[in-house]
């Protein structure tokens, strides 16, 4: 496609995977080791790597667009993003296998039907399986009042912003065995959603796609406000303008109901992807316009921090993930840096 590789965030992991920051790379490992697995976790840059990294970006930062081609980006975002799917259709993203190791809430396991508990009448005998499911619906904040512990028996409902073709929504429709689950999920790029609903698995009794601009003033939804369990922004913000990252968080904050839990994950600073865009695409500093006009940021965790917790989020999880993937075959090292994230609206 374009001169500036779109790398996808996947690319290069095997699937089902373990937990990310659990293989770490021996100090002074041999090539021999280094090439013995697909990826090493918790990856330590030198000042000198970082310094490369450092004057890399200075050398594509440089904004040569013209104000029109800029407002052009912009106007006709979800354009590139249809054109881009156009090409693609649902064959660039991978499933994101990993997400029920990072993010377990997204399917937790749970396969029988909540009942009503009432700990404080639990017998001897039932009192430790009660117990342990309470201990998942506490979990799963399915309680309502923990001192009246009384279990909600009402449908548990996720929301993507961002979807695309449903790499992340088909994955937690397959692995969930929750019958209460249900998933809504949007993007703004028409095409993505008639590609996602194309989908043999698409099941409408657990699922409703639909088109929607995060950035728009209003935010036509099917469901109501402070309805959503959990939600889930996954490399979209990244390509979101930056001026409008705190209006689409705002509303997004109000759509989760009081404990819910916003899961993110998102391209960090000097990653292999920011390295390697040539000069002439920036639009904004770290942010930049691909050769098939789709967008990209690159986060520092300290910006996710201030992005959500000024929305009124509290923080549970800001973890920058630096792994170096390996291309065995070729005998490559990639540097890759995610930020992978966890608010609670409390
Ligand atoms: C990098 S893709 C990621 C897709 C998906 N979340 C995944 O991880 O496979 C970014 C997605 O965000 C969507 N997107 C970008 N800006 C958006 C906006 N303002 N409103 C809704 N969706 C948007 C794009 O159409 C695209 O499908």
């Amino acid at each position: 496609m374009s001169d500036i590789p779109y790398i996808d965030e996947a690319e290069g992991l095997e699937a089902p995977r373990p937990q990310f920051g659990g293989r770490e790379l021996p100090a002074g490992a041999t090539a021999k080791t280094l090439f013995s697995y697909n990826a090493w976790d918790n990856v330590q840059w030198n000042t000198e790597q970082e310094e490369l990294a450092r004057l890399r970006v200075s050398s594509n930062s440089n904004i040569t667009f013209s104000k029109e081609e800029i407002s052009n980006f912009e106007d006709s975002a979800n354009i590139f993003w249809d054109e881009f799917y156009n090409i693609h259709n649902n064959r660039f993203f991978k499933d994101r296998h990993w997400l029920f190791t990072e993010f377990p809430e997204l399917a937790p396991d749970y396969t029988e039907a909540p009942q009503r508990v009432y700990p404080n009448d639990l017998s001897a005998d039932n009192k430790e399986d009660a117990l342990i499911s309470l201990r998942k619906m506490e979990a799963l904040n399915l309680i309502e009042n923990p001192s009246v512990k009384v279990i909600k028996n009402e449908k548990r409902t996720i929301f993507e912003i961002g979807c695309g073709v449903g790499n992340t929504v088909y994955p937690i429709l397959e692995y969930s065995k929750d019958p209460r689950l249900f998933i809504y999920c949007c993007d703004f790029s028409s095409t993505a959603i008639s590609i996602l609903k194309e989908n043999k698995a698409y099941d409408q009794d657990r699922c409703h796609a639909f088109v929607l601009d995060a950035t728009a003033d209003d935010w036509n939804l099917p469901f109501d406000e402070e309805s959503v369990d959990i939600l889930i922004l996954i490399f979209v913000l990244s390509a979101i303008n930056p001026t409008k990252m705190t209006h689409v968080i705002a509303k997004a904050y109000k759509t989760l109901k009081k404990g819910g839990l916003l899961i993110f994950r998102d391209y960090g600073r000097y990653d292999l992807a920011q390295l390697r865009i040539k000069p002439g695409r920036c639009l904004a500093e770290n942010f930049y316009a691909r050769r098939d006009g789709t967008r990209v940021y690159f986060f520092t965790q300290e910006e996710i921090t201030e992005l959500f917790t000024s929305a009124g989020f509290t923080e549970e999880q800001n973890i920058m993930d630096r792994r170096l993937q390996v291309n065995r075959g070729k005998q490559l090292t990639m540097y890759r840096v995610w930020i992978q994230a966890k608010y609670r609206k409390i």
